[in-house]
């Protein structure tokens, strides 16, 4: 065969496999779309979608893999490459670090002992993140967030305003852990255009196909794996991958990393990035959530993947793992 009809094949064994799953999972209706944010409990809760997107840019998709849902906390790893690319490691290590919590995402705790917030995907270290957001006035916040968006898109994404005002209406738990950092003097005294902009970048909104995308440029080291731009930098990517294997997944982080394996982010709108170094990424959309706020099937969807394809980074046996 020749290196395309390989390429080809290969492909569509991956999407019958996604395919296959897909249709094993659908029955799986455990767990409620999240309602502490109103405007979320309105989503159809049996939308379902597993899309990849490879390194090279081949991509797979299969279900509501074109439906758009809000990214919610999947923005915490976009913004917080942003904020070491704008600010370097140092600066950004003084405000928020990089343990693990075990705490569930929205409390109201800080690490006291550096006072600092703890890592960046729990919400008071993404909102120490946003903080770092250069930008005269909101708008031109918003412009920035949404054109490092743009980039790892490769189209301008739009921002759910009815989400982004329910977030504002009901976001009192966020102000509070932002008025807490403010006391403490880790992030500006500007706390609520912070919090809008905060509030705004949880709300744009992807598609599972958008956020494949996202993975696998991460996945490569920065590359857009289509348009070819470098969306961020190298070594950044190392860092992000790293909090995203530790932290990515909510306090069942540990768990995660023991079973699956797969650097990987969730969000409460249903989503979840999984990257695999040098190879590509896995997206799940499903709106069901379970206790710690990550998404049902898509958790059953990438126990599977990693069991199944030896998709653990740290396999023995892993045939992902990417070179370059
Ligand atoms: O802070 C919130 O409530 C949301 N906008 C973020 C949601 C999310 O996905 C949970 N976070 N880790």
């Amino acid at each position: 065969m020749t290196d395309t009809s390989t390429r080809q094949a290969r492909i569509a064994w991956f999407e019958r496999i996604c395919g296959d799953l897909h249709e094993r999972f659908v029955p799986l209706t455990d767990g409620e779309p999240a309602s502490y944010i109103p405007e979320l409990a309105t989503v159809d809760p049996d939308r379902f979608a597993i899309a990849a997107v490879t390194t090279d840019g081949e991509r797979v998709g299969v279900g509501d893999h074109d439906h758009a849902f809000t990214i919610q906390s999947i923005s915490k790893l976009l913004l917080y490459g942003l904020a070491l690319e704008t600010h370097g490691r140092d600066h950004v290590l003084e405000r928020v670090g990089v343990a693990p919590t075990g705490d569930s995402f929205n409390a109201i705790a800080l690490d006291d002992d550096r006072n600092r917030a703890p890592n960046p995907m729990v919400n008071a270290g993404a909102i120490a993140i946003t903080d770092l957001v250069v930008g005269a006035t909101l708008d031109d916040r918003v412009e920035a967030v949404r054109s490092m968006y743009e980039r790892y898109l490769g189209h301008r994404p739009e921002v759910d305003r009815e989400v982004w005002t329910s977030e504002r209406a009901t976001g009192n738990r966020n102000r509070a852990i932002a008025y807490l950092m403010l006391s403490r003097g880790i992030i500006d005294d500007r706390v609520e255009q912070t919090l809008d902009l905060y509030f705004a970048q949880c709300s744009v909104l992807i598609t599972a196909d958008d956020l494949a995308t996202i993975g696998a440029t991460i996945a490569n080291h920065g590359v857009h794996p289509v348009t070819g731009e470098r969306v961020v930098r190298r070594d950044v990517t190392r860092d992000m991958l790293t909090v995203a294997l530790t932290c990515g997944m909510y306090d069942y982080a540990g768990e995660w990393a023991y079973t699956v394996g797969i650097p990987a982010k969730s969000g409460v709108g249903g989503g979840i990035v999984g990257m695999i170094p040098g190879a590509g990424a896995i997206a799940v959309y499903s709106p069901r959530l379970d206790a710690f706020g990550n998404s049902v099937r898509g958790l059953r969807v990438f126990e599977e993947l990693s069991d199944e394809f030896e998709m653990h980074v740290f396999d023995p046996d892993s045939p992902w793992r990417g070179t370059d």
